[in-house]
């Protein structure tokens, strides 16, 4: 048990206590940003005369060979340790010996471990960033691809209205578009160094905070030191990020799922991105977006996990908040895995063009189409409607579509109806006349793939 307190002691810790205390299981993940973060400090507390040059030097020597040595496996991180800012400090002293235990001069573990969190967030932040981005490029791609591949569009999971795949794929991009710029406004936000709060209330040095938040790349120190180290909220909005990351690609995913089945055959996803079954040998299954969508509940947990955890805690720092990391690591790995993983099988699956098509011009897709000839004809639009739905009532039990009836027949139904209708309730009619703003047709999608195409270029 190595523990950087003991003085005020007069017992051993009991061994299950330690265990039950100690982070090092998991927060050794945070050894890069724990030197990050005392190198700044110990270069400001020579700025200010709080430390020599020489000893500086020696510090940041000492840092530095510990970071390389667990790099390479020479050192290793045990449970020996409470938690890594100890294991760091114990080797130090090791190390360089007294020099070494005026790191911590003027810091408490309270501000280095809000630092530690911060640095990693906002490392990882970024990360999910990028990988949003890779996935926006695939879906531009196949919308430019698929900007005439037709296909029905959905409500009640009941065919609607005929659209195109670009026209689908587009409604994902704007789904990832907005969690990026959640992404980049919680960094905005996020982005102040908590170093230099010291437990709460500050310190009697005369510490250059604003000096440790530039060395560390913040575009700021943060403000009340009570808060610093007291504030979560950044990792509670990056999990609620995730979150609607996680539900935007479960319901990706169920897509996926459904269009890959048999009863759809809209796309086949890749046999690099499918797994078999061990009993039913014809089975080839999309495992990949099921997990994907199975996933989402464990990254909506941590999010509650972690409201939960700070919702009733006193200022300033509580023990409580060691419990950010275990699931706020468990979500971060989770969606920057399933990103990717995402994208890859998007990026190989087939789509079958013609089974799109073809389902598209079953299922009476084009009766609101068929309506709004009427009105074209001056047949008020709640009559039109009426006609239809009869029409269409007479088509099922005929089992046609309403393009295969003759004009004799339609004309039964309305006189309005003229040669000209087959035409105008055509599947590519159906698409290609509707122009409004962010609508299938391809003329607009074709301006709406432009302005995606320059925003992926314009957005780092
Ligand atoms: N392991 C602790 C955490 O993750 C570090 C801070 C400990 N501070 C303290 N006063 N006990 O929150």
């Amino acid at each position: 048990m190595a523990q950087l307190w003991g003085g005020r002691f007069t017992k051993e810790t009991e061994q299950a206590v330690y265990d039950f205390n100690a982070s090092i299981l998991f927060d050794q993940r945070l050894i890069h940003q724990d030197i990050t973060g005392s190198i700044a400090h110990c270069t400001m507390l020579c700025k200010q005369k709080i430390l020599t040059e020489a000893e500086r030097d020696a510090i940041i020597k000492g840092l530095k060979e510990i970071e390389a040595d667990t790099a390479n496996g020479s050192l290793v991180i045990t449970s020996a340790y409470e938690d890594v800012h100890s294991f760091v400090e114990a080797n130090l002293i090791e190390r360089i010996g007294d020099t070494g235990k005026k790191l911590h001069t003027g810091r408490s573990r309270n501000d280095q471990v809000a630092l530690d969190m911060r640095l990693y967030v906002k490392e990882q932040v970024q990360e999910t960033d990028m990988l949003l981005k890779e996935l926006l490029e695939t879906l531009v791609s196949l919308m430019e691809e698929h900007i005439e591949t037709y296909m029905p569009g959905f409500t009640h999971l009941q065919k609607a209205q005929p659209t195109t795949l670009a026209h689908h794929m587009g409604a994902y991009f704007e789904m990832f578009r907005r969690d990026r710029e959640r992404l980049s406004d919680l960094l905005k936000r996020m982005d102040y160094s908590p170093l230099g709060a010291g437990a709460f209330a500050g310190t009697t040095y005369p510490l250059d905070r604003e000096y440790t938040a530039s060395l560390l790349g913040f575009s700021g120190a943060t403000r009340n030191s009570m808060d610093s180290v007291s504030d979560r909220d950044y990792v509670i909005e990056y999990l609620s990020a995730l979150s609607l990351i996680m539900m935007h690609l479960s319901r990706f995913s169920e897509e996926m799922i459904l269009w890959n089945s048999n009863e759809y055959r809209f796309v086949e996803i890749d046999d690099a991105y499918s797994t078999g079954s061990s009993i039913m040998p014809q089975k080839k299954n999309p495992d990949i977006a099921e997990l994907v969508r199975g996933k989402t509940g464990r990254v909506y947990g941590a999010l509650m996990s972690m409201l939960t955890t700070m919702k009733g805690i006193p200022l300033a720092y509580n023990k409580d908040m060691q419990e950010d990391k275990e699931m706020t690591f468990d979500a971060i790995d989770t969606v920057n895995h399933c990103i990717p993983l995402f994208n890859g099988m998007m990026r190989t699956t087939t789509f079958r063009k013609n089974v799109m098509e073809k389902s598209a011009m079953k299922g009476f897709t084009n009766a609101t189409d068929a309506a709004d000839y009427l009105v074209m004809k001056g047949v008020p639009f709640r009559d039109a409607h009426g006609i239809i739905g009869r029409l269409v009532l007479f088509c099922i039990d005929e089992e046609k579509a309403i393009d295969d009836l003759s004009l004799e027949k339609l004309k039964e139904f309305d006189p309005h109806f003229e040669a000209d209708v087959f035409d105008a309730i055509s599947l590519k009619t159906c698409v290609e006349k509707r122009l409004t703003k962010g609508a299938p047709g391809k003329q607009v999608m074709e301006e709406e793939i432009r302005e995606c195409r320059e925003y992926l270029d314009r957005k780092g």
